[in-house]
Formats: structure tokens, C-alpha cells, sequence
């Protein structure tokens, strides 16, 4: 039974984890870390800092600012992690990598399988569609903080990783008046409603579009990805896994 410590477990996600985690024999919740103190069938400590219990894994769906609390217990307790929350900038990545050395992390901006195939996807056309402009629209529910989205940025960094890394990334084309380069992605954020998550990508060539795109039509993907990865964890020497090596090991 692979013990869990869920990280922001009062939150949207947070919430989704811990139904998906009851329902399951594989796995079980020792405790939850969130600073919003809501009622849940296992303890809720406010702070990496006051944690008491002992785990197998780190599931977080939080927040930035948990992030050097939460990596300080993992190193110290030797506790693998499954780093879910967006929204980090480059000096708290390169602390997570720093992490990676020590002990397992699993770190992707977005845990389904659909994106991570959107991603393979769209590699594959930006190798194919030579000269084509690239456009990349994502779509969230308004109360998102960050933006664009991990998965937006993903996407880019995979589309980049074809290019030879010659992309530029435009998000924001209100304050120039000149015409599109190039070598240019445009990165392009919507926020309403309850939207979970959607993500496109355009290719524009003369006289004809290819458009590829994925819709989270709940939140339970990103759960179940979070609790495969926390379980695919288990036993792996230190070091930094993504979606790649899951989807390999299947
Ligand atoms: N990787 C993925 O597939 C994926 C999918 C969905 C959401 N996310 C990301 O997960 C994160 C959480 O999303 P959400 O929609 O559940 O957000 P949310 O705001 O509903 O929940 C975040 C929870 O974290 C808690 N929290 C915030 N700061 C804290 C701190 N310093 N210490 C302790 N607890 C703290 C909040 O009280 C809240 O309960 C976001 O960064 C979101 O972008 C990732």
C-alpha cells in the first residue's frame, strides 16, 4: 500500500485526489498539507514545517509558495514527489532539478495522457509543416492564477525542442504594432467560467490551417496521472521523471 502526503488537499484538486484515492486499494492518504483547514477523514497539518507522519510519496496540487517547505521535507525524509502545481519560475525549477538528485521527483505541468499525446503530435507536424506559423491558444476556468499555462509553455518548449530551439514565444502582441515574425510562437490566454483546461495548437500556412487540440472535460485526468506517477514512483533511484517515462514503462 503506497502511503501519500497530498499537498494542497483542500483545494479543487486536492479534492479530486482524495475521492480518487478512496476509491482505490493501492494507495492510501497519511495526511494532507493545506493552509485552508477544512474537514477531511485524514489530518491536515498548515505547513510542510508541522508535518509529523512519515510517507512514500508527495502528491502536490498546490501552489508556488509551497514549493521550498514542501521540497526541504522531501530531501530530509527521503520522500519521493509528484510535482503537479504550474507556475514556477526558473530559479524554483532549477531547485527542483536540484531535488532530482537526491530523490525521485516527478515534475509535469499536466498530467493527462491526451496532452502528453498533443505534444507528441504536434512535434510531429512542426518537423513536417516547414515554414508554417505557429499559434498556441489554452483555454482555463477563472480563478487560475498563472498564465499562460504549464501545459501552453509544454507544449511551446516540445514544439521548440523540434525547431532547434530558434523559436521566439509572443505573448503579447497588444503593445506592438509590427507584423509577426517568423520565428515566432504566439502563446494566447483565455480565462472564464468553470473551463478545465483546453489547449490548441494552429499551424497557419498559405491557404490551408492544421489544427490540433485537447479538452479536459473534468479534473479526474490530472488525478489519475498524479496517482499513476506517484505509484510508478515507487522504488526509482533519485532523479527527475515526466509523463515520457510513464508512458514508456506501460
Ligand atoms: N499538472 C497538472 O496536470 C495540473 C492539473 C490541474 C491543476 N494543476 C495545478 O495545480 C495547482 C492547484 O490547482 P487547483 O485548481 O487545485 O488550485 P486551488 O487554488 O483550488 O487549490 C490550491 C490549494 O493549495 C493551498 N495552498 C496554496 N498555497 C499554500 C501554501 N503556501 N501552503 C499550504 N497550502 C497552500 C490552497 O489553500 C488550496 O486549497 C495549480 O498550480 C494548477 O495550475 C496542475
Amino acid at each position: 500500500m503506497l502511503k501519500v502526503i497530498l499537498s494542497g488537499c483542500c483545494g479543487r484538486m486536492g479534492n479530486v485526489v482524495a475521492d480518487l484515492i478512496a476509491n482505490r486499494d493501492d494507495c492510501e492518504i497519511v495526511c494532507g498539507v493545506d493552509k485552508v483547514c477544512a474537514s477531511k477523514d485524514f489530518p491536515i497539518y498548515p505547513s510542510f514545517d508541522d508535518l509529523e507522519e512519515k510517507a512514500d510519496v508527495i502528491i502536490d496540487f498546490s501552489h508556488i509558495s509551497t514549493l521550498p517547505g514542501l521540497l526541504k521535507y522531501a530531501t530530509k525524509t527521503k520522500t519521493a514527489v509528484v510535482l503537479a502545481t504550474t507556475g514556477f519560475n526558473e530559479e524554483q525549477t532549477e531547485s527542483i532539478k536540484a531535488a532530482g538528485k537526491e530523490i525521485p521527483v516527478f515534475f509535469s505541468f499536466n498530467m493527462s495522457l491526451g496532452v502528453n499525446l498533443l505534444i507528441e503530435l504536434s512535434k510531429k507536424a512542426a518537423a513536417v509543416l516547414n515554414g508554417f506559423d505557429i499559434e498556441i491558444i489554452e483555454k482555463h476556468h477563472n480563478q487560475k492564477l498563472d498564465a499562460p499555462s504549464g501545459t501552453a509553455v509544454m507544449i511551446a518548449n516540445g514544439l521548440n525542442e523540434v525547431l532547434d530551439n530558434k523559436m521566439k514565444y509572443e505573448y503579447d502582441r497588444h503593445c506592438k504594432r509590427e507584423k509577426r515574425a517568423e520565428n515566432e510562437i504566439g502563446i494566447h490566454s483565455v480565462r472564464g467560467g468553470t473551463i478545465v483546461g483546453e489547449h490548441e495548437v494552429l499551424f497557419c500556412g498559405r491557404d490551408e490551417i492544421v489544427s490540433i487540440s485537447h479538452s479536459a472535460r473534468s479534473r479526474e485526468i490530472f488525478a489519475v496521472g498524479a496517482v499513476n506517477a506517484a505509484l510508478f514512483l515507487k522504488d526509482k533511484k533519485p532523479g527527475l521523471y515526466s509523463m515520457k517515462e510513464l508512458v514508456e514503462s506501460k
